[in-house]
């Protein structure tokens, strides 16, 4: 009895030697839930079926760098609401295999939309000109920022973070506002170029002295985008590359500070601009990043490939989309995880991490995303939390690819006009395991076979109706 009682302990675990499914459905029956566990050859029970393949030997793509989500104001004000018991509960499920495994996280440099009032950098000076950044502090919000991103890296020591601001400080813009823009002259004044470019390394030494090293750094958040309610800078693809080639790039090194720049930061129907970017300053540029509202669907995500063509060398990320209980649907999450996946994205951060139920808090003004919720989100007493759906969905990529894993070719996804269908992705993990991602977009179950290069028979199984899947392969 022991001896048998010791082997199913041993199937039920699964490994490396068995397959195992977990599934997260629409309607939340599932969440991260083990589902049928895919068998080779096993055969159909009578119901529709849908073909895969994955080419885990000769089609080996981009490298998985993580998934993770923006830490924003709001998400560290929520937070911290909580009870520390709860705080790091949720933090350790956030950070650690034991939950979602986030490897990958961005941040806001000082307020971004998702801030409570007022809006601030770390060098308003009151509003007078402070060239040598003597003024530079964190405040309270841009500590407690620190502080929390100090924390998961302690949960996840092999974190990348990413730092983006939405603004300069106002008095180094010709407009000499923080909030204000909307007009032509919510432009960087470039008599104080190199003071933006101090800027930036006094934020991220100040952030590596309080435990919180930061990776990567985009100079602007969107910098097309220019709003009169928010922090925003409108920086054109010329000026740039300029600014990153001529003085971020080379105050960085001088500072002795090995911090990546990503290009771009904005949506994936202006190719030009990380094309550019990159042309003028690919020393210092070590990726494109770019965000989904310019659609969500597989054919919005194809310049990340033409890119990857154009720059193989280069990595890309996927580095803001929105979620936002009751008005984003089920599969969105999902969706920007899968396809920029399937174009050469290393990784994917989603918008945001935290806020608090029904959103927010967010500065004042119509154009300001009042409606984002987090992957998490907080009653604004701070009784209690909610993992949304999108913090399964999430789960679906980050608890089953690790960080190092390699994306596969494969064939087999495909969407029907009416938005019905069937996608996939799969990864050669560095346990030598695999893991296939599959979106069911029908409401029915559908019989998944996945055609491997290492088997001569598919694996088989039963994937819920409306779910994300995942799928572990054992090591070939
Ligand atoms: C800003 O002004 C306030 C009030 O006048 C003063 O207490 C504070 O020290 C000033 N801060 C800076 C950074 O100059
Ligand atoms: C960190 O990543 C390296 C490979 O990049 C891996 O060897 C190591 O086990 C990872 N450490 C943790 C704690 O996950
Ligand atoms: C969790 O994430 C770390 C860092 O990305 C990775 O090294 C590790 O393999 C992951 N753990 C699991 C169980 O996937």
């Amino acid at each position: 009895m022991l001896f048998l009682s010791v082997l199913t302990t041993i199937a039920a675990v699964g490994g490396v030697n068995a397959a195992s499914s977990f599934a997260s459905t629409s309607d939340g029956r599932y969440q991260l839930s083990a589902a049928q566990a895919p068998v080779l050859n096993a055969a159909n029970p009578g119901i529709d079926n849908w073909k895969f393949t994955i080419k885990e030997k000769t089609g080996k793509k981009q490298t998985v760098k993580g998934f993770g989500a923006a830490v924003t104001d709001s998400t560290v004000l929520a937070f911290n609401k909580l009870s520390a018991t709860a705080r790091s509960q949720l933090l350790n499920d956030l950070m650690t295999p034991s939950g979602i495994n986030f490897s990958l996280m961005r941040h806001t440099v000082a307020s971004s939309d998702l801030s409570a009032d007022p809006a601030y950098t770390f060098d308003d000076g009151n509003g007078s000109v402070d060239t040598n950044l003597v003024n530079f502090n964190l405040g309270d919000r841009g500590n407690a920022l620190a502080s929390m991103l100090a924390t998961m890296r302690k949960l996840q020591p092999n974190l990348t973070i990413l730092g983006t601001p939405w603004s300069p400080p106002g008095w180094m813009k010709q407009n000499s506002k923080l909030i204000g823009g909307g007009t032509g002259s919510n432009k960087l004044n470039h008599a104080y170029e190199n003071a933006y470019a101090q800027y930036f390394v006094k934020y991220l030494q100040t952030f590596e002295k309080a435990g919180a090293h930061i990776d990567a750094i985009t100079i602007q958040n969107e910098p097309l985008n220019n709003k009169d309610d928010m922090p925003t800078m409108l920086v054109q693809q010329d000026e740039s590359g300029a600014l990153i080639r001529d003085k971020v790039g080379p105050a960085l090194r001088a500072a002795g500070l090995s911090t990546q720049v990503w290009a771009w930061d904005h949506n994936q129907d202006v190719y030009s601009y990380p094309q550019t970017v990159m042309n003028m300053a690919s020393q210092y540029v070590q990726a494109a990043a770019w965000h989904c509202y310019a659609g969500n669907n597989p054919s919005n995500w194809t310049p990340l490939t033409q890119f990857h063509n154009e720059f193989p060398g280069k990595e890309q990320y996927m580095t803001e989309c929105w979620t936002a209980v009751g008005t984003t649907d089920w599969i969105h999450s999902s969706s920007f995880n899968m396809f920029p996946l399937q174009n050469w994205a290393n990784g994917v951060i989603a918008w945001t991490l935290g806020s608090y139920t029904g959103g927010g808090p967010a500065l004042s003004g119509g154009g300001n995303c009042h409606q984002c919720t987090g992957l998490v989100t907080v009653s604004p007493d701070g009784s209690s939390y909610k993992k949304e759906i999108d913090y399964y969905m999430m789960g679906q990529f980050s608890k089953y690819i690790p960080k190092g894993a390699v994306v596969v070719d494969g064939t087999g996804s495909y969407l029907f006009d009416d938005n019905t269908g069937m996608e996939a992705v799969g990864t050669l993990n560095p346990d030598g395991t695999r893991t296939v991602v599959i979106q069911n977009r029908y409401n029915k179950d559908i019989w998944v076979q996945v055609g491997t290069e290492s088997e001569s028979q598919t694996w088989n199984a039963r994937v819920p109706a409306l779910s994300v899947t995942s799928w572990v392969l054992p090591k070939a």
